[in-house]
């Protein structure tokens, strides 16, 4: 990549994927994030296009996936990315929604030479991708996992994964069942793998990003703060004005499809905890927030940071900027001679 593309905190990272900066929309499922994963993209992050959920007719949910891989390639002519939650079978294997999504991404890349140079990196989330790795590499693409605990890193990598998301307790979504925190997470993983390490949990600025390649992590990936974009125009505004609203213990940990999820607390949520809510409930709930805006009974799925967040940003603005930050601060921190002496 040239010196023209790389931007100032470029690396490892942003050379394997082939972006500007080492900042990414991770996904958001069952939300669309098909606009706002051009937009990251337009403005050098990596956006991810993010799955319609896991309840329902699958191969309806696989066209609609396949519909926001298009539309994603016609608004951007930058790499971008697709997030599929693997979770599991009875046999240990990856979920059967979560093959039909794979063939549906595999398959629109066949059809389109050009979208498949962009559509570069599939992330893979909430289980182990048992010998997914290989099918991934023979499709041309890059594999980027998620995971919560060390252990987990290093058996991703070990499986051939080329980048491992490093999930830290206080991000949005499904959480790690591990609980733990990425300021403890990610320097462990950094430690045992050497492959690139992405820290997602937490992240709203400049400072995040700095704190987190002080950490060993060689970019971040966001959630919540994107969702706080005016680029997000999938969802109803009332979600976004709910991020903004949050604060500091506004949100709670609770079952979600695959495991701890970190949402709202609203009364929605609040019924999680005492009611038992079948998978395909859950996912309409969270739908019920993002299509008809109702914050009450739906479940607004979020991270900690929304308790920083204070205002909607644009993308175009934000990304950028939050890089200048991050270097400044990277750069003051460098010992100068006076402070050598
Ligand atoms: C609304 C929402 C939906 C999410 N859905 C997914 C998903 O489908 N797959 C996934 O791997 N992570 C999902 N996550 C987690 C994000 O990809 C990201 O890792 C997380 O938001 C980072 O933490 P932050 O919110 O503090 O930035 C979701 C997060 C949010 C807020």
């Amino acid at each position: 990549m040239s010196d023209k593309v790389r931007g100032p905190l470029a690396n490892r990272y942003t050379d394997l994927v082939g972006i500007r900066h080492p900042v990414v929309q991770e996904g958001m499922g069952p939300f669309g994030t098909t606009r706002l994963a051009a937009a990251v993209s337009n403005a050098g992050g990596l956006g991810t296009v993010s799955v319609p959920g896991t309840a329902g007719d699958l191969h309806a949910a696989a066209a609609e996936l396949r519909r926001s891989i298009e539309e994603c390639a016609t608004r951007t002519s930058a790499p971008f990315a697709v997030n599929i939650p693997v979770g599991h079978d009875r046999n240990g294997g990856i979920a059967t929604f979560a093959r039909i999504y794979l063939e549906a991404v595999f398959a629109a890349r066949r059809a389109d030479a050009g979208m498949a140079s962009r559509l570069r990196v599939l992330t893979t989330s909430a289980g182990f991708p048992a010998g997914l790795t290989a099918r991934i590499h023979d499709e041309g693409m890059i594999h980027q996992h998620k995971v919560g605990a060390t252990q987990h890193a290093v058996k991703a990598v070990e499986a051939g994964v080329d980048v491992v998301i490093a999930a830290g307790s206080e991000m949005g979504g499904h959480a790690p069942a591990s609980g733990m925190h990425t300021f403890v997470l990610v320097p462990n993983v950094a430690a045992a793998v050497d492959v690139p390490v992405v820290l997602t949990g937490g992240v709203r600025d400049g400072r995040g990003l700095a704190a987190a390649l002080c950490l060993g992590a060689d970019a971040v990936a966001l959630g919540t703060r994107f969702a706080a974009t005016t680029d997000n125009t999938e969802w109803h505004p009332a979600y976004r004005d709910a991020l903004v609203a949050a604060k500091e213990g506004d949100d709670l940990l609770t079952d979600g499809v695959f495991g701890p999820c970190r949402m709202l607390r609203n009364p929605a949520a609040e019924k999680m905890r005492t009611a038992t809510v079948s998978p395909a409930e859950k996912i309409a709930a969270m739908r019920r927030a993002q299509i008809e805006g109702d914050t009450d009974n739906g479940l607004v799925l979020m991270g900690q940071v929304a308790s920083g967040i204070s205002d909607v940003v644009t993308v175009a603005e934000f990304l950028p900027r939050m890089v200048d930050e991050a270097a400044a601060i990277l750069t003051s921190l460098q010992p100068t001679e006076e402070r050598k002496r």
